[in-house]
């Protein structure tokens, strides 16, 4: 009964107000277990599309009552904190891309940071095995949490003040919500891990979670309403600093009042290219994402790929050595520009482009003959989260926030009540040590105090004649590039339409491991041809949860939120 009054609540608070406008959308709707999932929507007035529809549904509410979009991101964000823990997150960091509506482009950087008393060698045991199970899981592997201090920052453009943005979160946490199957599963996988990892036993902990069942967060909502009511300080400082340094302490964790107060989110110069007339916005270092997106699409540039057909053998091999060829310049070349000289301007001149292209051999498979070390590593859930929203002034915002692994590190800070990140791991913990996504990398990402690890977090706009076009984003760790690439390249390249770009098979190159990652679904026949070319193919279920929104023709917003999760698109 109880469930039942709940679930009649959330969606009373949802849905009463798309009676007034029903006739300004179209829908597509699947049915959920509980309520009805809008995976594609177009409207006239602004778009939101995230990992869950409860957290799109918030963002929507603060259009509705005047919000800009900077308002409902951080509306949104804030929600799948609580209703997507898995990758939504107060504990972990992101990436904001946006352009206002008098034309200036923002990149907002709040990855987390290493602690004070990080240092290079700290995942290295004295006969030097690298402890991946410490740089993964439990609390040495957390980085200075980022989201709060970034949330706060972009708080700079926002309309409404923010004790309403983050209402919409506390309900979430307070009254609880209704998990799906999806969800239950999720719960029941990561019970043995939660032992493990947590000192307080966090209220994920249950015998058997189903679907239906109601999950309720007070600690989380005591901590969100310590931060509308104290600011950045309610989580930096006081209370909840205390509780996750007092968390620390009990899991041989470093992270220590000093790193919180110091952290800050730091606005960034956005990495900006032009590509046939369109200008793609995106985010600098410590993100990869921009720099890798960028040297992808200028690789195929001049190679009328359009021409070649979406999947065909010769677009697919084009692509794939394009990938391999970016990711090697990730290992070698990038990391947190405030520490290490990136040489962007260099690797994204076209000179170096054409001349990384010059043994591209149509007919066969390069090698990514550089291979020293690093064996292929089986892959593991890649969480992450994405958001894109716009509103009718023409403010269009991209987000990609994180936790690293799924459910971070796997501690919940206790008395809390959030999941801390294992970000750490993003650095280069040894040199030529994958890390969970296999990626590989050097002294460009190795470990230092203060600085940011290396993100694959590519949050993009794209901007035609000056106006947002294509907002977009995805999580699924060294994936990201590669699928914002190809989503890119179906929307521009091949004309697709915005649900086939999205939900059409994926493929992923990373230069180590040499394999070509195909999603399930990827066509059999190019998949045997590409074999035969030379190509070690790996079959995965899916390649990231990409959300985008299109602006059409007529200026009306098509958001489509990802059919691989319960992702869902809302508008007005
Ligand atoms: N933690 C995933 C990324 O930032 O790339």
């Amino acid at each position: 009964m109880q469930k039942v009054n709940r679930v009649f609540l959330i969606a009373i608070f949802f849905f009463t107000c798309d009676a007034n406008t029903k006739n300004a959308i179209e829908k597509s709707r699947i049915d959920s277990y509980h309520y009805s999932v809008i995976k594609k929507i177009i409207a006239g007035n602004g778009a939101v599309v995230s990992a869950h529809p409860l957290a799109s549904k918030a963002g929507l509410e603060i259009l509705k009552m005047g919000g800009n979009a900077i308002d409902a991101a951080i509306a949104t964000q804030l929600a799948l904190a609580v209703v997507f823990p898995n990758a939504g997150n107060i504990g972990g960091g992101g990436f904001m891309v946006a352009r206002l509506s008098n034309g200036q482009l923002v990149s907002l950087d709040y990855r987390e940071m290493a602690p004070g008393k990080a240092h290079r060698d700290m995942y290295i045991d004295p006969d030097g095995t690298a402890r991946t199970d410490k740089s993964q899981d439990g609390h040495l592997a957390s980085g200075v949490p980022g989201t709060v201090a970034g949330i706060f920052a972009s708080m700079k453009y926002a309309k409404l003040p923010f004790a309403k943005l983050i209402q919409p979160a506390i309900d979430l946490a307070q009254k609880g919500f209704v998990i799906s199957q999806r969800e239950a599963s999720s719960f029941n996988g990561l019970q043995g891990e939660l032992k493990k990892f947590n000192t307080v036993m966090p209220v994920f902990v249950k015998g058997s979670w189903k679907a239906g069942d109601t999950l309720v967060q007070t600690d989380l909502a005591n901590t969100l309403i310590r931060i509308r009511d104290q600011g950045a300080k309610g989580f930096y400082e006081g209370s909840t600093a205390k509780l996750i340094v007092e968390e620390m302490k009990r899991g041989g964790g470093i992270i220590s009042y000093d790193d919180l107060k110091n952290y800050v989110a730091k606005f960034r110069v956005p990495h900006v290219f032009d590509y046939k007339g369109y200008q793609v916005v995106g985010m600098p270092m410590p993100s990869s994402g921009g720099v890798l997106l960028h040297q992808m699409m200028k690789m195929i540039e001049g190679r009328h790929i359009a021409s070649m057909g979406f999947q065909s053998l010769q677009s697919v091999q084009l692509m794939t050595e394009v990938e391999r060829r970016a990711f090697a310049d990730r290992a070698e070349f990038m990391g947190d520009a405030d520490f290490y000289k990136v040489p962007v301007k260099a690797i994204t001149s076209t000179a170096y482009l054409q001349d990384r292209m010059k043994d591209f051999d149509p007919s066969k498979a390069n090698v990514s003959s550089r291979i020293k070390a690093g064996n292929a590593i089986p892959y593991e859930s890649e969480e992450t989260t994405h958001l894109d929203v716009i509103d009718k002034d023409g403010n269009a915002v991209a987000i990609t926030t994180t936790l690293n692994n799924s459910f971070g590190n796997k501690t919940v800070v206790g008395g809390a009540g959030f999941f801390l990140n294992d970000e750490m791991d993003d650095f280069s913990i040894k040199q030529g040590v994958p890390n969970m996504f296999g990626a590989i990398g050097g002294e460009a990402n190795a470990i230092m105090p203060g600085k940011r690890m290396l993100s694959s977090m590519t949050p993009t706009i794209v901007l035609k004649d000056g106006k947002p076009f294509i907002i977009v984003g995805t999580p699924g760790g060294t994936t990201i590039p590669t699928s914002v690439f190809q989503t890119l390249v179906n929307i521009i390249e091949f004309g697709m339409s915005t649900e086939d770009a999205v939900y059409k098979p994926k493929f992923h190159h990373q230069w180590l491991p040499d394999t070509l990652d195909v999603e399930k679904g990827f066509p059999k026949s190019v998949r045997e041809s590409l074999k035969g070319m030379g190509y070690a193919i790996r079959e995965r279920s899916a390649i990231g949860r990409t959300e985008v929104i299109k602006v059409l023709p007529d200026g009306k917003f098509e958001a489509v939120a990802d059919n691989r999760g319960e992702d869902a698109a809302e508008g007005w």
